[in-house]
């Protein structure tokens, strides 16, 4: 039978386990796909501990995937079997199949790494929505905070993209990588608010924020208006700091289809800082909930 990413209590990554599934035959408008690697998300685990309030147990794990089509419902004109694809969907996508509607489904090109393909989805649609929340040009100077992270280092290529120019915060070794994308990197910490505005001695017009209050605080404390401060890291912002909380959110496969266009193409990077085979998920999570690295973090299926 296939196995699938499963916990039955909330807790750290060893309440995971594998589970036997059901291969779930695809219906009227459906696509059942063979995994071939599936994102590894801090949702994840914030749905996992208990912190997402009415989450039943037992559950699964994953929203985002690449795989190959393997069977095809009736209705589906647009998908055949033994086509690549990127998908998404709502929780189960650490499986070896899954099956979803398949407008929840992109063309992955072929020459697009398997990786990448598995754990671009969910980062790049958070960075579209929340630079685009941004209406960012090339006169401003934008700050992005967590600038290693899975959102973060796609946020700056598209902020950069859009003329703006870009200072993001790093642990210092992830400096030259980020340097290489064209942006400045800031060590953050002690200093990190006088080595923010020696690096922008003009000023900031505008941030995003992946890392939470102590970073929207900087931001503030930089004089950037809230109206132009974006968080997707914390719950209350809105409210506390009267900054903007665009996220994710609606995805469309249109989209999908040119992020991963774009990666195939090299003119968008995603560094991949880890890929563990699913039966080493407990790892990847530990991995993924020290909260340090460069780049995204996914766990390869049917390899
Ligand atoms: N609202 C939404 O729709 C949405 C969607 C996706 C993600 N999120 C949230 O956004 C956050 C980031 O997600 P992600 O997928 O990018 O996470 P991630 O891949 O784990 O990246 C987190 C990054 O933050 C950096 N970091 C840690 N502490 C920092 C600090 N004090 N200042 C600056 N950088 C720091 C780490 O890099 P170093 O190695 O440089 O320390 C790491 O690269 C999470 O809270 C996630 O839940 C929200």
């Amino acid at each position: 039978m296939p196995k699938a990413v499963s916990f039955s209590r909330f807790g750290g990554p060893k309440v995971l386990e594998l589970i036997d599934i059901e291969l779930p035959e695809p219906q009227s408008g459906e696509v059942q796909v063979q995994v071939r690697s599936a994102g590894v998300n801090p949702w994840d685990f914030k749905v996992r501990r208990g912190y997402i309030p009415g989450h039943q147990l037992p559950s699964r794990q994953g929203v985002e995937f690449a795989g190959v089509v393997r069977a095809i419902g009736a209705d589906i004109s647009n998908w055949s079997v033994g086509d690549e694809v990127i998908g998404w969907i709502g929780n189960g996508a650490q499986a070896e199949f899954v099956t979803v509607p398949e407008r929840q489904l992109a063309t992955k090109p072929t020459k697009l790494d398997w990786n990448i393909a598995g754990g671009l989805g969910l980062s790049a649609n958070t960075a579209r929505r929340s630079i685009d929340s941004l209406d960012l040009g090339p006169e401003d100077t934008v700050l992005v905070t967590g600038a290693a992270g899975g959102v973060g280092v796609i946020a700056i290529q598209f902020a950069k993209a859009l003329g703006a120019k870009v200072v993001g915060t790093a642990s210092s070794r992830n400096h030259e990588f980020l340097s290489s994308l064209g942006i400045t990197p800031i060590t953050y910490g002690d200093g990190e608010l006088e080595r923010l505005r020696a690096a922008a001695p003009q000023g900031y017009t505008a941030a995003l924020d992946t890392v939470g209050d102590i970073a929207i605080e900087t931001a503030l404390a930089l004089e950037i208006p809230p109206a132009r401060i974006d968080t997707i890291a914390s719950n209350d912002a809105s409210e506390k700091y009267g900054v903007l909380s665009v996220g994710g959110g609606k995805k469309n496969s249109t989209e999908l289809t040119e992020f991963a266009r774009a990666a195939s193409a090299n003119e968008l990077v995603l560094p991949i800082r880890g890929a563990y085979p699913m039966d080493e998920v407990v790892r990847a999570y530990r991995d993924l909930e020290s909260g340090h690295g460069l780049g995204k973090i996914v766990l390869t299926v049917n390899n």
